[in-house]
C-alpha cells in the first residue's frame, strides 16, 4: 500500500469574505498536497467553514438574511476563491453539518466526560469577542486582547470546564520529544514557553441561550459545545469519526501536517492535543505555522481593513501567479508583505521572462529543428527538490527551479544553438533535445506550484510545438 499523507487547511470564519491571508494559507497546503501527490502518495486535503460562531448572527443579520441562507452563500464564495487559486482540496467540512460533523464533535465530548476531564463550574472569565476565546490575566497585553488591542467582556455564567491542565506536561513532552512536531522552532519554542508557564483548564461549553446556534452537549441541552471544542474536532469528524462509518479516520489520522497560522497556535498546540490525549486518540504528527501576510506594515486582516481583495489579482494575473508569489517571495515562516508594486514586478521577472520566455525560446528550436517529440525520462525530479519538500521547505523547493531556469537561460546563450544549427547541425541537435528534457523536468517540478503551467510545459513538449499563445504576457 502507498504511504498517506493527510494535510488540512484551518476551517475558515464564513463572517465575512475571505482575503489574500487566507488565499495564501489555501494555496501553501495545496502546494504540499499536490507534492504527495505526484509523489504517488495516497493523499488526503481538508478545508472548510467555522460556522458555529455568534459572531455570524450578527453579520447575516445585519445583511438582513437569515443565518441558513447566509452561510450557503458564504461557502460557495469559499470554494468559488478555493477554485480560482487552484486549490485541489478532497472535502469541504462545514460545522454546522449536522451529519457530518456534530457526531464527532458529541463523540470527542463523551470520552472526555468519560475519562472524568469535563467538570461543571460558575465561570467568570474575560472574553474577546473577536477571538471568541476566554483569556486570562497573564494572557492580555497591557489589560487588552493581545490580538485585537481592546478590553476583553467580563462574563459570568455556568459552563463546563476541560481539565487541560493535567495534560501540560504530556503536551509539554510530546512537543519537546518532536512527536507532534512544531514548525518552525521559533514557534516550538513560544509554545514551550506558554507550556512552562502551565496551562489553565478551558471553558468547553457556553449556555445555548447566550451561544444560540451550535452543537448541544451531549446529556445537557442548556449548553452548547464551545467554539474550539466544535471547531478543532472538524479535523477528525471530516473523516468519519464518531459516525460508525469511519475507514477514512482509520485510513488518514493522525494527519501529517496542520496547517495554520500563528493567531491560532495556542488552539491547536495546546487545547487540540489535550483532548486528543484525554480521548486516547493519536496526536497529530506536525504543526506547521506559517507567517502572516502584512500590508502597510500590518497584519492582513478584515477589522483592521488593510485587505487586498483577491479577486482584481486574480482576474488580472490568473492562479498562477498568485501561486509563484506565495512560494517564491513569501518567506514561509515569516511575515511577508504583499503589494500590487511587488507581485507586478516579480510576475515579468519570473514569469513572463522566466519561465515562460525560456518555454518559449526552446520550444522554437525544438518545433523548427527536431523531426518528432524528444523520448521524455521516465522519472527526473532530483533529489534536492524532494528533500526541500520532504522538509516543507516551499521557498527551497521554489528556488530550485528558478535555479534551473536561469541555468537554462545562460546555458542557450553561451551555447547559442539557433547560430551553431548551420555550423555543426548534429551537435546543435543534441543539445536542443538536452534542453527539451530539462525543460520537461522543469513542468514536472512546477506541478505543486504552478499546476497549469506545468501541464501547459509538459502538452507542448510532447506535442513538439511552440505554445500557441506566451505562457505569460508581460504586464
Ligand atoms: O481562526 N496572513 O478562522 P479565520 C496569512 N475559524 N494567513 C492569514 C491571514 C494573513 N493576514 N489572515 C488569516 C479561524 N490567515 C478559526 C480556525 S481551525 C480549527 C479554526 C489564515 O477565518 C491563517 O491560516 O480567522 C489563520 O490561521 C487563518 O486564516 C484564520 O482564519
Ligand atoms: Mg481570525
Amino acid at each position: 500500500m502507498s504511504k498517506k499523507f493527510y494535510i488540512t487547511s484551518p476551517i475558515f470564519y464564513p463572517n465575512g469574505e475571505l482575503h489574500i491571508g487566507h488565499a495564501y494559507t489555501m494555496v501553501v497546503c495545496d502546494i504540499f498536497a499536490r507534492y504527495h501527490r505526484l509523489m504517488e502518495e495516497d493523499t488526503y486535503f481538508l478545508t472548510g467553514a467555522d460556522e458555529n460562531s455568534a459572531k455570524i448572527e450578527k453579520t447575516a443579520a445585519a445583511r438582513g438574511v437569515g443565518v441558513g441562507p447566509f452561510l450557503d452563500d458564504m461557502t460557495d464564495q469559499f470554494k468559488k476563491l478555493f477554485a480560482d487559486i487552484g486549490a485541489s482540496y478532497d472535502q469541504f467540512i462545514r460545522t454546522s453539518d449536522q451529519k457530518v460533523h456534530w457526531p464527532g464533535a458529541q463523540a470527542v465530548w463523551k470520552r472526555l466526560v468519560d475519562v472524568g476531564d469535563i467538570y461543571k463550574s460558575a465561570y467568570k472569565g474575560l472574553y474577546c469577542p473577536d477571538c471568541e476565546a476566554f483569556y486570562t490575566e497573564k494572557d492580555l497585553v497591557d489589560g487588552n486582547c493581545p490580538f485585537h488591542h481592546k478590553p476583553p467582556q467580563v462574563i459570568e455564567e455556568e459552563n463546563y470546564f476541560f481539565k487541560l491542565s493535567k495534560y501540560t506536561e504530556r503536551i509539554k513532552k510530546a512537543i519537546e520529544t518532536g512527536e507532534l512536531e512544531v514548525m518552525p522552532v521559533s514557534r516550538k519554542n513560544e509554545i514551550l514557553a506558554q507550556l512552562g508557564r502551565g496551562l489553565d483548564d478551558v471553558s468547553f461549553s457556553r449556555p445555548a441561550k447566550t451561544l444560540g446556534r451550535g452543537i448541544p452537549v451531549p446529556g445537557d441541552d442548556s449548553q452548547i459545545i464551545y467554539v474550539w471544542c466544535d471547531a478543532l474536532v472538524n479535523y477528525i469528524s471530516a473523516l468519519g469519526y464518531g459516525t460508525g462509518n469511519d475507514e477514512l479516520f482509520k485510513k488518514f489520522w493522525p494527519a501529517d501536517v496542520h496547517v495554520l497560522g500563528k493567531d491560532i497556535l495556542r488552539f491547536h498546540a495546546a487545547i487540540w492535543p489535550g483532548m486528543l490525549l484525554s480521548a486516547g486518540l493519536p496526536l497529530p504528527k506536525r504543526i506547521l505555522v506559517h507567517g502572516l501576510i502584512m500590508s502597510g506594515g500590518k497584519k492582513m486582516s478584515k477589522s483592521i481593513g488593510n485587505t487586498i481583495d483577491p479577486k482584481v489579482l486574480l482576474d488580472e494575473y490568473g492562479k498562477d501567479a498568485f501561486r509563484y508569489y506565495v512560494a517564491r517571495h513569501i518567506p514561509l515562516f515569516d511575515d511577508g508583505e504583499m503589494t500590487m508594486d511587488i507581485f507586478k514586478e516579480s510576475y515579468n521577472a519570473g514569469l513572463a521572462n522566466g519561465v515562460g520566455n525560456l518555454t518559449n525560446r526552446i520550444m522554437k528550436m525544438a518545433e523548427m529543428n527536431l523531426a518528432e517529440p524528444v523520448a521524455i525520462p521516465k522519472k527526473s525530479i532530483p533529489q534536492n527538490f524532494k528533500d526541500a519538500f520532504e522538509s516543507f521547505d516551499l521557498n527551497k523547493a521554489a528556488d530550485i527551479i528558478w535555479t534551473e531556469i536561469g541555468a537554462m537561460d545562460l546555458f542557450i546563450q553561451e551555447n547559442q544553438p539557433f547560430k551553431l544549427i548551420k555550423e555543426d547541425k548534429e551537435k546543435a541537435i543534441e543539445i536542443i533535445k538536452g534542453l527539451v528534457v530539462r525543460l520537461y523536468t522543469v513542468g514536472r517540478m512546477l506541478n505543486p506550484i504552478l499546476p497549469e503551467t506545468s501541464d501547459k510545459i509538459k502538452a507542448v513538449v510532447k506535442k513538439n510545438k511552440m505554445p500557441t499563445e506566451a505562457l505569460f504576457l508581460r504586464k
